[in-house]
Formats: structure tokens, sequence, C-alpha cells
């Protein structure tokens, strides 16, 4: 793994990379692969290069309705469901090269005894509390409705279908006594209301501290910050932290009687702690996560989708306040949604493509820059088969596929197969190296503000110069008339593609180590020169261009 890298990582910054936890409820869709996973991964990948020590952890959130809900549906156990897509989403990651350190799930005992402390702890120091409301009961079935349990229409935007937990049309998050003309999703029937026992956290508890904490904030994205301070404006209020279910992390007193469980938006969240502590344990140094959560020098960066930034910025900070001595968020560069050709991509509708799907069509480099190439940092982004395939072949292909090609075969039939001596290097050669270099530095600083489509661009950009280069300084023809030229006009476009690559590694994990026999691994944030007289063999092109109008042939949609 990334440890193993020539640079001494604990010498740098302990970055936390926190990355949503899935629901293992269904398949993720490229939506939710480049609203949260890949740019984790881009972003772990370049921390990783500059020399900070970087743990990056996520698992499959199993715990729930959408679990038990999706169960029911198959008549299987929620066990079945969870572990059917907990698999699922582990070979995923290994297709994509997402480069966890550690991937668990909330089903671990380890996650519960986590939970269970922290639920202890803000109930010692007086932020859970127990109250008795009314919830949607059917009688029919015999059980509560929790969240999911229940649709109706959203009172917000009039969406029919909206669930008792979130509308999934205009995102807000809902309860279930918002709805209009509330259903059970068990019979079909209109639910009655019974009273039950639950406990809350005390969340208004927090109200300034919060207000203050996202005041001063500085960095953040404006939709998140302008999202974040409005829910805390328009009052917090004290949420139910416990279920009418029996899935789910027990509650760690038993003042309820059974058939209660902690509601999995409580203990998700709590995922990234109790992740990094089962990591430190994998390392058989249980101690080391406190440097990724405690102190001023840790960073702590979560990748997330819009529908998931309050309980981000305002909840889980809430939770660590109450609890004490632990980091709040540094940044949450939340995304906004991939829509699919217009509708917003989701796996419980079956619009868009699958993370499997998208796999089977595209290499996963090339899926990789396509979804890169239009993250939804600002606003939405619309995808299609026809538009990953426009960007694979008019820029991936075009402009560093072909570069790389193109360079290292002049090199091997030019230079007789070894990297070129270069000799003393024009001003046209020097500057092609520092407008890489250049590239180099502009990338860090668009990658550490997560403008990742901003620092892809420049990498792309950095290729169209070399490119640009060899138009100008034709080695074809030089080969010819000046062969000691040629040579030195190769070996400079092969130290400039060396640099490059390192700018697109982040993005381009696989293509990246398939020129290490040729350039060596790319193990830090710099341009390093090839080494003359080092082979370089007949290339074998990085990617392939497809065939779009096959593709779409293919497809239904
Ligand atoms: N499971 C949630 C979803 O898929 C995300 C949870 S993020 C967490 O929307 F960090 F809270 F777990
Ligand atoms: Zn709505």
């Amino acid at each position: 793994m990334a440890d193993d890298s020539g640079t001494d990582r604990r010498a740098g910054r302990p970055v936390l990379v926190a990355v949503a936890w899935p629901y293992a409820s269904g398949s993720r869709h490229l939506g939710h692969l480049a609203g949260a996973y890949l740019p984790a991964d881009i972003y772990a990948r370049h921390q990783r290069l500059v020399g900070n020590r970087v743990l990056m952890v996520s698992g499959s959130d199993v715990h729930g309705t959408p679990i038990t809900v999706r169960a029911d549906a198959e008549g299987v156990t929620p066990r079945d469901i969870a572990d059917r897509y907990h698999a699922e989403f582990v070979a995923d990651w290994d297709r994509l090269g997402i480069s966890w350190d550690l991937y668990t799930s909330t089903g671990t005992e380890n996650h519960a005894a986590v939970t269970q402390d922290l639920f202890l702890r803000l109930l010692e120091n007086g932020h859970i509390d127990r109250r008795t409301s009314n919830q949607y009961y059917d009688a029919e079935a015999g059980r509560f409705l929790p969240d999911r349990y229940i649709e109706g229409t959203c009172p917000h935007c009039h969406y029919a279908e909206a669930r008792g937990d979130q509308c999934e049309d205009c995102g807000r998050t809902l309860d279930p006594e918002e709805l209009v003309d509330p259903r059970s999703k068990i019979t079909g029937g209109t639910p009655e209301v019974r009273q039950t026992e639950h406990f809350y956290l005390r969340l208004s508890d927090f109200s300034e501290a919060l207000g203050a904490w996202l005041d001063g904030r500085q960095g953040w994205r404006r939709h998140v910050l302008n999202f974040s301070k409005g829910w805390v404006e328009d009052g917090l209020h004290d949420r139910a932290i416990t279920r009418d279910l029996d899935w789910g992390v027990e509650v760690p007193v038993d003042d309820l009687g059974p058939g209660k469980r902690i509601y999995v938006w409580f203990e998700a969240v709590i995922g990234y702690l109790s992740a990094s502590k089962e990591w430190a344990q994998l390392q058989g140094d249980p101690e080391a996560w406190r440097d990724w959560w405690e102190g001023d020098e840790a960073r702590s960066v979560y990748f997330i989708g819009k529908d998931n930034i309050p309980f981000h910025t305002i909840i889980w900070p809430g939770m660590l306040l109450g609890y004490g001595g632990l980091n709040l968020p540094s940044d949450v560069p939340a995304n906004q949604y991939v829509t699919f050709k217009g509708g917003k991509a989701s796996a419980s509708r079956g619009v868009g493509l699958t993370i499997g799907e998208g796999l089977d069509l595209f290499q996963a480099d090339a899926l990789r820059y396509a979804l890169a190439a239009s993250l939804p940092e600002q606003s939405d982004t619309d995808l299609s088969i026809d538009e990953i395939g426009r960007r694979i072949n008019e820029e991936l292909v075009a402009t560093w596929g072909n570069l790389v090609n193109r360079v290292l075969s002049m090199v091997h039939s030019t230079c007789g197969g070894v990297v070129p001596e270069v000799g003393d290097r024009t001003a046209d050669d020097l500057a092609v190296l520092a407008t890489v270099d250049g590239a180099l530095d502009v990338v860090t600083d668009l990658i550490e503000r997560v403008e990742l489509r901003a620092a892809l661009r420049t990498g792309m950009d950095a290729a169209a110069t070399v490119n640009a280069y060899l138009n100008a300084t034709e080695p074809w023809k030089l080969a010819r008339s000046d062969p000691e030229r040629a040579q030195a006009v190769l070996g400079t476009a092969l130290a400039a593609v060396a640099g490059v690559r390192v700018a697109l590694s982040p993005y381009l994990p696989f293509s990246t180590v398939a020129l290490d026999d040729e350039l060596g691994p790319v193990d830090a944030w710099q341009r390093r020169e090839p080494v003359p007289g080092s082979p370089i063999g007949k290339p074998v092109p990085l990617f392939a261009k497809v065939d779009v109008v096959e593709l779409l042939a293919g497809d239904d949609g």
C-alpha cells in the first residue's frame, strides 16, 4: 500500500479521508462514485504523494430501514442483503482501484462498542434524554413504521413517493409526521398513531457552538456552508436516535424494553471513528487512531453527496462536541448530484448505470477520467454513456494516451530502445519542462482545495503543451536531419511525459503503474528525470478508444 512509498510518512501531516458509508441495500451507481468515492480516492492519492500521512476509511452501512425494507421485499434476512451488497461494493472498489486504508462495515463488534461508548458518554453528559412521542403504527402488521416503512407526499416539493426519512426528489430530510397522506410500506394501509418511547439527542444544546463553528469555516464550498448555516438558523431540533426496529446496534441501556435499536444515522457517522480504531487495532497499535482525531495538526476531510450534508456539518459535529476531545471536520467538500440524461441517478429507482455496469463498459481509468472531468463540485452535472465515451475518445485518448504512445514509440525506434542522453537543453526544451513543473504546483493547490475537476484540466493542459512542443520541434524529421537534436527533443519530451504522469496519477492509477517499467514508480509529487540508458520497449497503448455507437446499441436507456 501507500506506506511502501519512498517518502517518510511520519514526517507528514495526518489527514483523515473520511468517505460516506454506502447503504448495503442495493448496487451503487455512477452518481455515488462521482459524488464521494472517486473524489476521495483522488484526494487521498495526492495527499500521500505530497508526503502526508493519509488514513482513508469507510465501510458498508448495513443497518436501518433501507436494508430491512429490501430484505422484507425479497423474503430474506437483513444480513443476507447486507452481505450481498457489501461483497459487491468490495469488488467494485477493487476494480476501481479505490485505495482504502480500511473498508469495513457497521456490522462489526468494534463498531457497536464504539457507538455504545459514544451513546453512554453523551447520556452521561446530559445530551441524550428519554421522551415519549407519537409515531405511525400499522395495526394490521402489528408494528411501528419507522423511516422508510412509511411513504407519502413530500410537504415541500409534493413528490408523491417521499419516504419517512427523506424526500429523494428534493433531497430534504423529513420526519414521518410531516408526510402528507402517509401510508404503510408494509400493507399499503393508512397508519394510526400510537405512543412510543425513545432516546433523543439534544441537538439544540449545541446551537450556539455549531453556529459559531460554522461561521468560522474558511475555504468551504459555498453551497455546503449556506445550507448548513440555514439549518442552524432555522433552529436545531432534538432528534430521536432510537427506533422501533429489531435490526441495528443495540441500545446500551435497557430502559426502553425490547424491540428498539439505535437509529442508523446516529451510528453510521460514528463509523469514521470506529473504522479508525479498527484500523489501529489491525496495525497492532491500538492507540494509533489518535493522530487523526486529536490535536491541531490533524486534518479531516469528509467526502459525501449533498443529501448527507446536515449529518456531517451539524449532527456529527454536535455529537463530537458532546463527546469532547475529538476533532470536528476540517472540510466537508460535498458534491452536488450527477444526473443521468436528466433525472437524478438513483440506485433505488434504477436510474443510471451501476458501478459494475460502468466498469463492464469502460476501462477503470477511462471511467475515472470521464467522471472526474465532470464532477458535480459546484452544481449538478449530467452524464450519459455518450458523454463518457466522448470524453474518453476526444480527451483522454486524443491528448494523453496518444502523447504517451507517440513519445515512447519514437524513443523506442529512434533512440535505440533506451532513454537518450539529452546534453544541453534549449530555451524551448526548458520551457516545456517548466510548464510541466508549474502544472504540478497548480494541481497541488487545486487538489488541496478539492477542486479536482480544475486540477485534472490543468494536468491535461500540460499534456497538450507537450503535444504542441512535439508538433513544433518535429523530432520525426530531426531523426534524419539532426539526430543529436532529435535525441535531445525526445529525451525532453520523455521527461515532460514523466511529469504529466505524476500530475495525472491520482486520477489514473492503473495506467500510471503500467508505465513503471519505462519511467519508474510514481512515489512522490515531483517530476523525475528518466535515467539515460534505461530500456524503453515497444509501447502498448494505455487506453482503447471506445465505440460509442456500439455501446449505445447495447443500452436500452
Ligand atoms: N448510508 C448513507 C447513504 O448511503 C450514508 C451514510 S454516510 C455516514 O446515504 F457516514 F453517515 F455513514
Ligand atoms: Zn421533496
